[in-house]
């Protein structure tokens, strides 16, 4: 599927040290020529830490896509009425998001957007990226991985050494991931090694 034209909702959450390769993607994906629509967690508009600080991000993401983000629940509620994005992908997705997302709780823009995207049975992309993932977070995204219309960037452990719980996606896979999504298709293989 052509990403050319699509309007792709890109909320990013606080994972902090995923940012940079973030934004090299959504680079990629700008290239595509997709219509990019920016989000931002609380979290992700308002920490700052030894990766950046939020005044970088919004130069960054703004430079990218061309767009101011959207940074409160209210300016993501008419995504739901609207129906104007193709697909929504949630990239970095902290556990603390995957945790809400499974469990219906919708206290920031990012998972606003991503339920009223819901509601509108269109698909909503996951690019997990947490210590916890095989920890407190598994059942979460068992729960989010059995949902309809969610899909997963292809993940894996990436430091299985020094952080045996951490799943990280492989951010490279973005671009195939949504045009798999866009089809009705989780990219395969899923679980995908770091070594
Ligand atoms: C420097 C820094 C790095 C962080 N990295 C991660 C991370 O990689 N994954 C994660 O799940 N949480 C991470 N966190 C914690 C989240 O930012 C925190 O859980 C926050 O409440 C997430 O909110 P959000 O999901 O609404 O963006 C990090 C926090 C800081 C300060």
């Amino acid at each position: 599927m052509n990403l050319k034209g699509k309007k792709i909702g890109v909320a990013m959450t606080g994972s902090f040290c995923t940012f940079e390769k973030v934004f090299l993607e959504l680079q990629k994906l700008k290239n595509t020529d997709a219509e990019l629509y920016p989000i931002f967690s609380d979290a992700s508009q308002t920490i700052e830490s030894r990766f950046g600080t939020p005044k970088l991000y919004l130069q960054k993401i703004t430079e990218i896509t061309g767009k101011e983000p959207i940074f409160t629940i209210e300016d993501a509620e008419p995504i739901g009425p609207g129906g104007y994005l193709d697909i929504l992908v949630i990239l970095p997705c902290t556990g603390n998001t995957a945790a809400k997302l499974a469990n219906g709780i919708t206290d920031t823009p990012v998972l606003m957007a991503a339920k009223a995207h819901m509601r509108n049975n269109k698909p909503l992309v996951i690019s997990i990226s947490t210590n916890d993932g095989l920890g407190m977070n598994l059942k979460n995204i068992a729960l989010l991985l059995n949902t309809k219309n969610i899909y997963f960037v292809p993940f894996g452990q990436d430091n299985w050494v020094k952080k045996p719980n951490s799943l990280i996606a492989h951010t490279e896979l973005l671009l195939p991931t949504l045009e798999a999504a866009l089809e009705g298709k989780q990219y395969q293989p899923l679980l995908l090694s770091y070594d």
